[in-house]
């Protein structure tokens, strides 16, 4: 095996926008520091096969504006046993792995934090639409994900205002209603509901009802996954208002489509960002984006905060929507 350092990369949990850029910056910052790249095929599915390819400069071609992620993901559960995480460390021995960069969400970081703690050198970045990890300011992808929503927010409305009918989009967005709230800032959204917030179907009436007796043409309620389910709430909603309710369930054109220039501007900062974390020793720990800067916290950190709703920016929704 080479004496040089050999870097792997992987990708894990739901494909984000930008997660390509980030295993370029890995493998080419890998490259330009000297070190061997190499891929990992399907996340931690790959690590326990063994699916390790190498990486050089070219191979990380034409990715930067691909959605998803090209070298593929999952969502192991065979990480999550003693036998797993064993065989993990194994498979990288192996292949002389030296550094390890895992990009994906909290449960991507959990089964990195086991790996550290069994001696692997390891560094996360945050790659998931969903920005549920309260340690860095954003994640890789809901950029991309909120103008995704936006851009299917207006068409919507345009055949919305047409009929003066009321939609209910939903989104992603189990536990954290994070991209609910953002994207319904964004578009203008009349109601937002969101895990983390009580609703009730009265009070939803009564913003439809007083928009339309004020002249509104038309009413969109943005949905987190997590908080209702678009098709039976617009029933409940028919009953309840007493006019006709449509429902669009946006699903998962919301991870797709080319990242946004500012994703693939993060996802490249922190694919080298990791790289000379792992080089200056670091490992255990995940890339956050703070106040602009580059900044590293502890897994535990990263995903054992509960996910913080945004009150204020909940707020400044509602007071906009009027
Ligand atoms: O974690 C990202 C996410 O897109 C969530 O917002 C969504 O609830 C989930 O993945 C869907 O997962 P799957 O594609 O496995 O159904």
């Amino acid at each position: 095996m080479s004496a040089k350092r050999r870097i792997a990369v992987l990708t894990s949990g739901g494909d984000a926008p930008g997660m390509n850029a980030a295993i370029r910056a890995v493998v080419r910052m890998a490259v330009a520091r000297d070190c061997e790249a190499v891929a990992i095929r399907h996340g931690y599915e790959g690590l326990l096969d063994g699916d390790f390819f190498e990486m050089e400069l070219g191979s990380v071609g034409g990715v930067l504006d691909r959605g998803g992620t090209f070298i593929g993901t999952s969502r192991s559960q065979r990480m999550f046993a003693e036998e797993g995480l064993d065989l993990g460390v194994q498979q990288l021995a192996d292949q002389g792995i030296t550094g390890l960069v895992v990009i994906g969400g909290d449960g991507t970081y959990r089964a990195a934090e086991e790996l550290d703690r069994r001696g692997v050198k390891v560094i996360g970045i945050p790659g998931t639409i969903d920005n549920d990890i309260d340690a860095t300011d954003t994640t890789i992808g809901f950029d991309t994900a909120q103008n995704t929503i936006c851009d299917a927010t207006s068409k919507v409305r345009d055949t919305a205002s047409s009929h003066e009918r009321t939609f209910i989009i939903e989104v992603m967005g189990r536990t954290c209603g994070m991209l609910a709230l953002y994207s319904g800032l964004a578009a203008g959204a009349d109601v937002i509901l969101v895990p983390e917030v009580p609703w009730k179907i009265e009070d939803i009436c009564q913003s439809v009802s007083q928009g339309i007796a004020r002249g509104k043409k038309h009413s969109i309620i943005v949905v987190a996954e997590g908080a209702a389910h678009a098709f039976g709430l617009a029933e409940d909603l028919t009953q309840s208002c007493g006019h006709q309710v449509r429902a669009v369930v946006l699903g998962h054109i919301q991870r797709g489509g080319s990242p946004s220039a500012f994703d693939r501007t993060l996802a490249s900062r922190m694919g080298a960002t990791a790289v000379d974390a792992l080089l200056a020793g670091e490992s255990g720990k995940a890339v956050c984006l703070q106040n602009a800067d580059m900044a590293l916290e502890t897994f535990a950190t990263c995903y054992s905060h509960h996910h913080e709703m945004k009150q204020h920016i909940y707020d400044l929704a509602m007071v906009l929507a009027r």
